[in-house]
Formats: structure tokens, sequence, C-alpha cells
């Protein structure tokens, strides 16, 4: 059996890549999934998380595998981990062009966080032709969106358009996601009972759905 690689891509810088790499990872291992993580980032930051995390749980009670990868050796360490792993999620750089093109070969599923802005939207569609020329299923999802905000509206129709599934979750605009990154927690592990950690764990629902 080989598990599933989840590919997290969207060509605009900033749009909630790593913060939904980490934050799926953690939903999916809570559903009692083997999860792994593979940063092809040469930022680093999903790294940065899950140093923290590890920092913080200590060596040995560490719950997620993680590898970093340079954009072309994603497919190979993907599948490596896939081996080993019910999940594997991926998070990308931004303008990864063509070099990401081995992220989304490997995927089961292509995950893209659009936040509510026509620029997000045009950003949005290299990442989908990509996708599509591979025959990989895509699942857009609306982030650091406000559901009474009119350009909410005008970009969920836009996408509903593009040819690519929008998640039904919307994730709102919450500074609990930047707080919980340089501790390594996930928003479900810091405020478990709050609106945010309901939102991710209704995502990481519809991701498994999507994946299989
Ligand atoms: N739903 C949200 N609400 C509020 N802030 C958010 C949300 N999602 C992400 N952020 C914040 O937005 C910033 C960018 O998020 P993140 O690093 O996840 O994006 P990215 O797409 O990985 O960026 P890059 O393209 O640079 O890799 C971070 O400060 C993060 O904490
Ligand atoms: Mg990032």
């Amino acid at each position: 059996m080989t598990g599933k690689v989840i590919t997290v891509a969207q060509q605009k810088g900033g749009t909630g890549k790593t913060s939904l790499s980490a934050n799926l990872a953690v939903c999916l291992k809570n559903k009692g999934k083997r999860v792994a993580i593979l940063d092809t980032d040469p930022q680093g930051s999903l790294g940065h998380w899950f140093m923290a995390r590890r920092e913080r749980l200590g060596e040995d009670a560490i719950d997620l595998g993680f590898r970093t990868a340079s954009a072309w050796g994603a497919r190979y360490e993907a599948n490596a981990l896939a081996k080993e792993y019910d999940f594997v999620v991926i998070d990308t750089p931004p303008k990864m062009g063509i070099d990401g093109k081995p992220a989304i070969e490997t995927a089961d599923l292509v995950v893209i966080p659009v936040t509510p802005s026509p620029v997000d939207i045009w950003a949005t569609t290299p990442t989908i032709d990509m996708a599509v020329s591979e025959k990989k299923p895509v699942l857009m999802v609306l982030n650091r969106a406000s559901e009474r905000m009119r350009i909410t509206a005008e970009t969920r129709q836009a996408l509903q358009e593009s040819g690519g599934t929008l998640a039904e979750t919307v994730l709102g605009n919450r500074v609990l996601y930047a707080e919980v990154m340089h501790e390594g927690y996930a928003i479900t592990e810091k405020r478990p009972s709050g609106p945010g950690a309901s939102e991710m764990k209704k995502l990481a629902d519809e991701v498994s759905k999507a994946v299989r």
C-alpha cells in the first residue's frame, strides 16, 4: 500500500501554503493517519515549524515525518515517504513555475489556497493548468476570507468558473495562524474548541474525501 500525496501549491506568495500544510498535516494525523510533511521551499518555513514542534514535543515523541527536497527532488522524496506514511503533505515555494512540475506530477491531490483578491485568481490559473495537464484533481481553498465581504463572493464565483473544485470550507482571517507557527502548534491544538479549529477539521475532512 502506498500513501496519498497532497501538494499545496500557489504561484502567489503569502497565500497560506505553509500554514495550510502544517495545519492539515496535524488534522490528518489526528484522524489516526501516519503523516509526513515534505518542505520543497528553500525558505524552509515548514521546516522551521517542524523544528519548533520537535523542540516542544521532544525527538522521541515527534508525531510527523519530515523531509526536505529541492523542487526536482520532490517526486522522489514523496514517493519514498508514501511507502511509510498514509499521507504526504508537500509545501511548495511561490513562483515555482515549471520547476514545480515534479511536486504536481507526484500529487494525488493539488490543494491551492487563494486569498480573496483578483491577483490571487490570476495567480491560480497556471497551477490549475499544470494540475489539469497532469490529470490531477484540484481543491482550491479560500483563505483569510470574510464571508461578509463582497470580494469573497466575487472570488468564489471566479474560482467556481476556473475548472477546479472549490472547497466548501472557507478559512477565516485569524491571527492565531501566525501565532501558532513559531511554536510548532496547529490551531486545533492551541485552541481546540475555537472556530479556527472547527474550520480546519472540516477542511481536513474535505481533503480526505477529495484525495480518495
Ligand atoms: N487564515 C489566515 N488568517 C490569518 N493569517 C494567515 C492565514 N493564513 C496564513 N496567514 C498568515 O499569512 C502569512 C503567509 O502565510 P504562509 O506563510 O502560510 O503563506 P505561504 O503561501 O506559504 O507564503 P510563501 O509563498 O512565502 O511561502 C503568515 O504570516 C501567516 O501566518
Ligand atoms: Mg510558504
